[in-house]
């Protein structure tokens, strides 16, 4: 028991090094939501922190040269500059809340950790659940079972291309694009230039 509650501290403090930009959440229920859906995912995952800090960000480019962290990481970045723009300028008529943006920017992928799995080679690979349910559907699975609320797992579920069929609220667009500028230029290889 003391054990399990030791490995469960040690992990919210892996989580927390994995993503510093949880403190931007204003929200101590929301970034303790985020954290512990984070903290479920690692349990749930066979991926361990470190991988991800290799692993490529997506099986969809060939040779990818971008990590799952910093891509996520960037994305959050992206979202958040682009929501406080949108807020600057045009606040007055579009309200955009800042902590959901970021809640649901780190949570995104968080469903990745399911879907992939490291092959025997040491690569990561797509895992059989992941072909049965990618990772907006495992995220928002995981994100509920935390207590996360409704309006950051609709972020989750409607960030990729399964979201072009959902009416996006104005937090999930900005994700959305954050996300999509952050990976579409990695779809032509000319724009790619390998270490
Ligand atoms: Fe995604």
């Amino acid at each position: 028991m003391v054990n399990a509650v030791t490995e469960h501290a040690s992990m919210r403090e892996e989580v927390r090094q994995l993503w510093p930009e949880i403190a931007w959440i204003d929200d101590a229920k929301l970034r303790e939501q985020v954290t512990d859906t984070w903290v479920l995912a690692l349990k749930r995952s066979t991926l361990k922190p470190d991988d991800l800090k290799q692993i490529p960000f997506t099986l969809l480019v060939p040779n990818c040269p971008v990590s799952f962290m910093e891509h996520k990481r960037c994305v959050v970045h992206i979202a958040r500059a682009g929501a406080t723009a949108m807020k600057e300028f045009m606040g007055r008529a579009l309200p955009v809340n800042m902590d959901t943006v970021i809640a649901g920017a780190i949570l995104a992928d968080v469903g990745k950790l399911l879907e992939y799995e490291l092959g025997p080679d040491g690569k990561a690979q797509q895992s059989e659940r992941g072909e049965a349910l990618r990772h907006p559907f495992t995220g928002v699975a995981l994100a509920l079972e935390c207590g996360v609320p409704d309006a950051v797992c609709h972020i989750i579920a409607a960030h990729a291309a399964e979201g072009d069929l959902v009416k996006r609220s104005t937090e999930a667009f900005i994700v959305h694009h954050a996300d999509f500028m952050a990976y579409q230029p990695f779809k032509n290889s000319q724009n790619i230039k390998m270490k």
